[in-house]
Formats: structure tokens, sequence, C-alpha cells
């Protein structure tokens, strides 16, 4: 019956496509709610292994119906070859992966635009995924999208691209010098995806308002963390979805009101990592990052672009400051066995700044710049942790590192992962 949100709660990556993928058994509905193919989740089971950039991590059970929502950008052929892949390796689609006429597309100018933008940004480049999903978004807010129910209809996308493919062509060459695009071209190339589509397009809103109507589990799967939200996250070194990336974005990104959602899932890793530039306070850059990013099975390595993550130990203020502005009521943490080896493990529980103790997370990126991480000691277990299923049987320092991040998050962990295999899961409460 109820309507779970999955939100990533530090910088992506959290392990939501895992996590999603173990609830799914128990959903009937699970929707992508925001982002595009910047977006990698990995899941891990009996098919094999599987990153999956637009398609909701619940498309591993037959019965499930999965939702592509009006809150995202697509990219056609992207999306296209996603649903190829998953077909060659056994995965049905057809009659329950459903896409959003409105959500937005990804157009051939945006990575384009993208490319020039961080060089142009040189040494303050955001250093982005590349897919030009942050141009679409930006075209989305300044009224030159092009959406999916505007494939549909070849008479009117070419009114549409009769406007836009000149109106972006002039930005192309005068501003960076590119070369212009072909509005008979562009209008043949997504014309066409448009008709390979059209078997996944419909009113996804209102699927899903009737799912939730016949009593549906419905999981809300959101993409990237909340640290790279644009109003929460540490800007300008931030993703561009719009509305949001945190929880708040999930009703509009699928077309249900706030009532509707009953509860809020905030995924967390045991520790942090980060893809790309931009402000970290506990980032490690001697050994115990790079354990932390080579140690356990699935070392870091982001699932869209191959670039390491940069990783450090668990920041509570941060972790602290996104379970309230989701308003959290569960916690999955994951990757907890790449802590077993550690004979100590610290949690940053304040910030040093400017002679001053703090325990929130400034907005001047100056200050979150300067800001020095205060540092809890606790004590490792140096044990196995990938094989236990039960909370009782890890180890005792490992049950105390987790009650403590309960504590310093003022919410429950129901959920723990120590590995990313399905049953790898040690189920403290149940979240469904
Ligand atoms: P997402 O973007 O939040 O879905 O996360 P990613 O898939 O980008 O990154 C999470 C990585 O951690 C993937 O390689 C997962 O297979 C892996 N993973 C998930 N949970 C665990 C876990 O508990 N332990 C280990 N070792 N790996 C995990
Ligand atoms: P998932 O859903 C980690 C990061 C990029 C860059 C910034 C802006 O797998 O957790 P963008 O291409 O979105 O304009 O890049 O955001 N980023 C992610 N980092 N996981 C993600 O998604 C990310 N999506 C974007 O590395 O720093
Ligand atoms: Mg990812």
């Amino acid at each position: 019956m109820p309507v779970i949100v999955v939100v990533g709660g530090q910088w992506g990556d959290e392990g939501k496509g895992r996590v999603v993928d173990l609830l799914a058994q128990k959903a009937q509905v699970v929707a992508r709610y925001s982002a595009g193919n910047n977006a990698g989740h990995t899941v891990v089971n009996e098919l094999g292994e599987f990153k999956l950039h637009l398609v909701p991590a619940g498309i591993f059970y037959p019965d499930k119906v999965c939702v592509i929502g009006n809150g995202l950008v697509i990219d056609p052929p992207v999306l296209l070859a996603e649903i190829e892949e998953l077909q060659s390796r056994g995965v049905s689609v057809q009659g329950r992966l459903f896409l959003s006429d409105r959500a937005q597309v990804l157009m051939p100018w945006h990575p384009i635009i993208e490319r020039m933008d961080e060089e142009l940004r040189g040494k303050a480049a955001i250093e982005t995924t590349g897919r030009g999903v942050g141009p679409a978004f930006v075209d989305k807010v300044g009224r030159a999208g092009v959406r999916v129910a505007d494939l549909m209809d070849k008479e009117s996308l070419l009114e549409l691209l009769s406007f836009l493919v000149p109106y972006k062509n002039a930005t192309l060459e005068k501003l960076y010098g590119a070369e212009p695009l072909s509005t008979e071209r562009v209008h043949a190339e997504y014309a066409d995806y448009g008709s390979r589509l059209a078997p996944f397009v419909t009113d996804t809103a209102a699927l899903v308002q009737e799912a939730m109507g016949r009593g549906d589990t419905v999981l809300l799967e959101g993409a990237q963390g909340s640290l790279l939200d644009l109003d929460a996250g540490t800007y300008e070194y931030v993703t561009s979805s719009v509305p949001s990336s945190l929880a708040g974005g999930a009703g509009i990104g699928i077309g249900i009101g706030p009532t509707k959602i009953d509860s809020v899932l905030g995924v967390y890793k045991a520790y942090s990592t980060r893809v790309g530039a931009g402000p970290m306070p506990t980032e490690l850059t001697d050994e115990t990052g790079t354990l932390l990013r080579e140690g356990g099975p699935r070392p870091e390595y982001g699932a869209t672009t191959g670039r390491p993550r940069r990783c450090g130990w668990f920041d509570a203020v941060a972790a602290r400051y996104t379970a309230r502005l989701n308003g959290v009521t569960a916690i999955a943490l994951t990757r907890l066995d790449v802590l077993d080896p550690l004979p100590t493990i610290k949690v940053c529980t304040e910030y040093q700044l400017e002679g001053e103790r703090t325990d929130s997370l400034p907005a001047s990126r100056g200050m979150l710049a300067r800001a020095t991480p205060i540092y809890e000691e606790l004590a490792g277990w140096q044990q196995d942790t990938s094989a236990t299923r039960r909370f009782k049987d890890l180890p005792e320092n490992a049950r105390a590192y987790v009650r403590r991040i309960e504590e310093l998050l003022d919410a429950p962990v129901h959920l723990v992962s120590v590995g990313p295999e399905r049953d790898q899961a040690i189920s403290i409460k149940p979240i469904l």
C-alpha cells in the first residue's frame, strides 16, 4: 500500500539501485522521478551486473510496473540502447515499462553545449558527467525544451524544431563557434526515435495514480544525492535537475501530491564518496582513501563515466542536514563491508570553522571549502561482515557504528547492506 521515496543522502552512488532492486520484491510499481542518464544505478542479481541509467531498478522482476516519470530528461538513443541491452540479457520490458509523455528529451545540442561550457569554465569546471543533462534542464526551465509527446506528432515536431534548431544554432555558432545542426536531419532522427519509443509512452501520472487507487505499493526512485541538489547541495558544484533531487521533488517528478507520500528512505553509504569537482570536507587523499576506493567488491568508480570516486570518512554534519531536508523516516546504510579491514573508523560530527565549532553545513562555498572536520574515532571490527544476515550477528563494534549513525542522523537504520548482491543485506526493521 505505501508510497515510499528512495533518496540518496550524500553525493550520489549511495547504492540506490541496489536498495530499490531489493525492495521492489515487495512493491508493484517502481518509478524514477528525476535526472537523466547522468545517473548510473548498479544492480547485481542472478542475471549478472547491470548499470541502469534511465530505467528504474524494479525492472528485473517480470511482474513489476516500471515508470520513467515526467521529471526526467531522456536521451532517446540511450534509452533505446538500455532497453535493447535488457532484452538481450533476458529482461522483459514490453507492457510494463512506461515513459511519461511529459518527460523532457535530450537533444543533440545539449552535450555540445555542456562540453563547451565546461571548457569555458576552465579551472571552475563542474566536472559533469558530460551527457548533456544539465543543458537539457536549463532548456526545460528556459521553455526551449522538447518533450516526449512532441516526438509522437511528426508535424508539430517539425514546427517546434523549425524554431528551436535555428535558435540553438545561433548559440552554437555565435557563442561557441560550433557547427550548426540541420533542422531536417534532427527532425528525421527524432521522429524515428518517437516511433520506436511510442509503445512505451503514456500519461504515467495517471498510471501511478490508478495503481495507488488499487492499493499498490509504489517506490519512487531518486537519482543523484541530496548534496548534489540545486537548492540543498554544494552549489555550484551540483547537478541541474529541476524541480529537485530531494524527496520533495518526487511527487512533482511523478505526478502525485505530497499528501500521497508515506515515508522517505534515505540511502547513505557507510563513508563518503563524490565524483567530480566541489567541496568534500572529509575527503582522504592518503592510503585510507585508497582503501575505501579499492577495498571490497565493486571498487568506487563512476557507474556512468568510470571516473575514480573521491572517498572519505562519513560526514555526519552533511548527512544530518540531508536527513532533515528530506524528512527521512528510515535509513538504508550501504557498503558497511568496505569498512571491515579498518582498525579504527572516523566520523565527522562537527566542523571547525574560523575558530568556532559548528554542526551545520555552511551555505557559503568559501566557508565550506575552509571547514575542517572534527572527528570522533570509533573502534573498527576487522572481521568479514559480507556473509552476515542478522543484525545481532554483526561484530559488536559494527553494531555500535550503525547505532552511532542512527544517533547522529536522528533516524532509524532499517537496512544494512554488506555487499552488492541482492541477498547481502541485513534487515533490522521492515521497510515494506
Ligand atoms: P547508485 O547510483 O546510488 O545506485 O549507486 P551506484 O550503483 O552508482 O554505486 C554503488 C556501488 O556499490 C555499485 O557498484 C554497487 O554494486 C555497490 N554496492 C551496493 N551496495 C553495496 C554493499 O553493501 N557493499 C559493496 N561492497 N558494494 C555495494
Ligand atoms: P547517481 O544517480 C554521482 C555529479 C557529477 C558532477 C555533478 C554535475 O548514480 O547517484 P551533471 O552531469 O549531473 O551535470 O554533473 O554531479 N553527478 C553524480 N555523481 N552519482 C550520480 O548519479 C551523479 N549524477 C551527477 O559527477 O559532479
Ligand atoms: Mg550511481
